[in-house]
């Protein structure tokens, strides 16, 4: 268990970033059987890749202690339960919560709003060559063209990880995931707006989406989805938080998380 500063959300969604390489220390200075339900721990324990089982414990140990940063409930007591999807959602509810979760090499990260859907996804940079061709068969057409006008491969590698992180934090709010075909939306990165379009979903309904589009470090590249129904089409903020220094544990030595917003969504 870690000290958090109490925290309200109010009209925030908060975006919590954890270095997959503090999971290590964070990890020996609490029981894993402590914190983990026993579905978490068997689903840990089948783990196998070194890797994998650390980013599985740090997304774990990262949205278990950021919830309890709004809410009188230890780490510990949060219970889930999948949607159809596989979508994990706080059950019960009853602080109105909502989060999503995503991780890769080198980084954790979790989404959390009071009650608006979200979605996060976090992705390496640049992607590989072999990435870049999927955008083929899985970008829109919009997407596709935005693609082969990035200029060099480099720019082209770094344009296809914008779009991907934007597509999958879309389909995570949403909680379909990939099972939704990827082509059959697209994303548009402005200036001056992150907007979306959907072929399959009420076009009324775009007005109600804030995407934002992040680099942390240089690294890793992040997407943001939030449905801001009842906002009375208000942006939220969207703030950042590094928990190792938010428990008060980053070493001198190292340098924080860079974050740098590359493109916030302004929805007329
Ligand atoms: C969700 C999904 C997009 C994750 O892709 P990824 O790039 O490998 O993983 P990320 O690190 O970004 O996100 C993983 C986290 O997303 C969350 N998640 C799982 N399913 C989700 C869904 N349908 N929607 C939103 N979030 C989901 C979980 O917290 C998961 O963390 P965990 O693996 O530690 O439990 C992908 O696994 C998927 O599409 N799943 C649904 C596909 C499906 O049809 N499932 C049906 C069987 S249940």
């Amino acid at each position: 268990m870690f000290d958090l500063t109490q925290r309200s959300l109010g009209r925030a969604a908060d975006l919590w970033l954890l270095d997959e390489s503090a999971v290590d220390g964070l990890s020996a200075a609490l029981s894993v059987e402590t914190l983990l339900s026993p579905e978490e721990l068997a689903r840990y324990t089948r783990l196998r890749r070194a890797g994998v089982r650390r980013r599985f414990l740090g997304g774990r140990l990262l949205c278990r202690h950021a919830l309890s940063a709004y809410a009188d409930v230890a780490p510990a007591a949060w219970t889930f339960a999948a949607g159809r999807f596989g979508r994990p959602e706080l059950e019960p509810n009853p602080h109105g919560l909502t989060f999503n979760l995503s991780h890769t090499e080198g980084l954790i990260a979790c989404v959390i709003t009071r009650g608006a859907a979200c979605g996060v996804d976090v992705e390496n940079v640049p992607a590989r060559p072999e990435a870049v061709a999927l955008a083929d068969g899985h970008f829109a057409r919009r997407e596709r063209v935005a693609l082969a006008n990035a200029g060099d491969d480099r720019a082209r590698a770094d344009r296809f990880v914008d779009f991907w992180v934007l597509k999958e934090s879309y389909t995570k709010a949403l909680g379909v995931g990939l099972s939704r075909r990827m082509s059959t939306f697209g994303f548009d990165l402005g200036p001056p707006a992150v907007t979306v379009t959907d072929e399959e979903r009420d076009p009324g309904e775009r007005r109600d989406w804030q995407f934002e589009l992040l680099r942390i470090g240089p690294r890793h590249a992040c997407g943001v989805a939030v449905r801001r129904v009842g906002c009375d089409g208000q942006l939220l903020q969207l703030r950042t938080i590094d928990f190792v220094s938010a428990i008060g544990r980053r070493d001198p030595r190292r340098a924080p998380l860079a974050v740098t917003l590359r493109h916030a969504d302004v929805m007329a």
